[in-house]
């Protein structure tokens, strides 16, 4: 069943940002919940999947989390040039409440916060680009490389292009460089 908000509907939505680790207890077990509906055997026994997000928009309705967004923020190398970004991580909205524009508003509050903060870009790993096409996103084909974690191990040292998968939106006059992006971690 489908759950059609209109706009006076979703400006009743409470969006809390929040450092992962204030997150209570109970709000943590729903965030469980979510993501282990929303992305099937990812998150048997946690709420991360690699590592932790510094931060998270966490949306809820009434006393029902339905939408989340983690954010990484980090520095990485493009070609040389060291640059300030905000990685999105695992944004997800409850199934009934989805194609409601809730996901593109977390996008833009989180631009807004990137611009209002000195950061260059945000980045994403996306399988399915439209959301992000939408919003602004646009495929990389730079080689990337990155620290392999596997079940909470550092396995290798990654370096391979990920032209399937690899989104950058611009938050100021920066160009986005050639070369090797080294991610300076894990790939979130
Ligand atoms: C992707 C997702 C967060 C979009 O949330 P939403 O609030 O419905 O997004 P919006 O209403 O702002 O935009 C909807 C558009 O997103 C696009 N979209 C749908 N599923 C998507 C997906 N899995 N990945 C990327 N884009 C998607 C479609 O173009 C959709 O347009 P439509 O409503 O006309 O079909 C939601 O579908 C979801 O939680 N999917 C499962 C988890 C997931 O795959 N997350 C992406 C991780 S990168």
């Amino acid at each position: 069943l489908k759950v059609d908000l209109k706009m006076k509907e979703f400006e009743r939505l409470c969006v809390n940002v929040v450092n992962d680790f204030e997150i209570p207890n109970e709000k943590r077990k729903a965030l469980r919940v979510l993501l282990n509906s929303c992305f099937p055997d990812y998150f048997p026994q946690r709420e991360y999947f690699k590592q932790i997000p510094k931060f998270r928009y966490l949306v809820w309705n009434e006393e029902k989390l339905i939408a989340q967004m983690g954010v990484e923020d980090r520095v990485i190398n493009v070609g040389g040039d060291i640059v300030r970004i905000f990685g999105v991580i695992d944004l997800c909205v409850e199934d009934c409440y989805r194609s409601n524009n809730i996901a593109t508003n977390l996008l833009i509050m989180l631009e807004n916060l990137g611009q209002q903060n000195g950061i260059e870009f945000i980045i994403v790993f996306a399988n399915d680009h439209k959301l992000y096409r939408k919003n602004g996103y646009k495929i990389v084909t730079n080689i990337c490389r990155w620290l392999a974690i596997d079940e909470l191990k550092s396995v290798d040292i990654f370096e391979q292009p990920l032209t399937d998968c690899f989104m950058v939106k611009s938050l100021s006059p920066k160009p986005w460089n050639d070369g090797i992006v080294d991610l300076l971690g894990y790939l979130f």
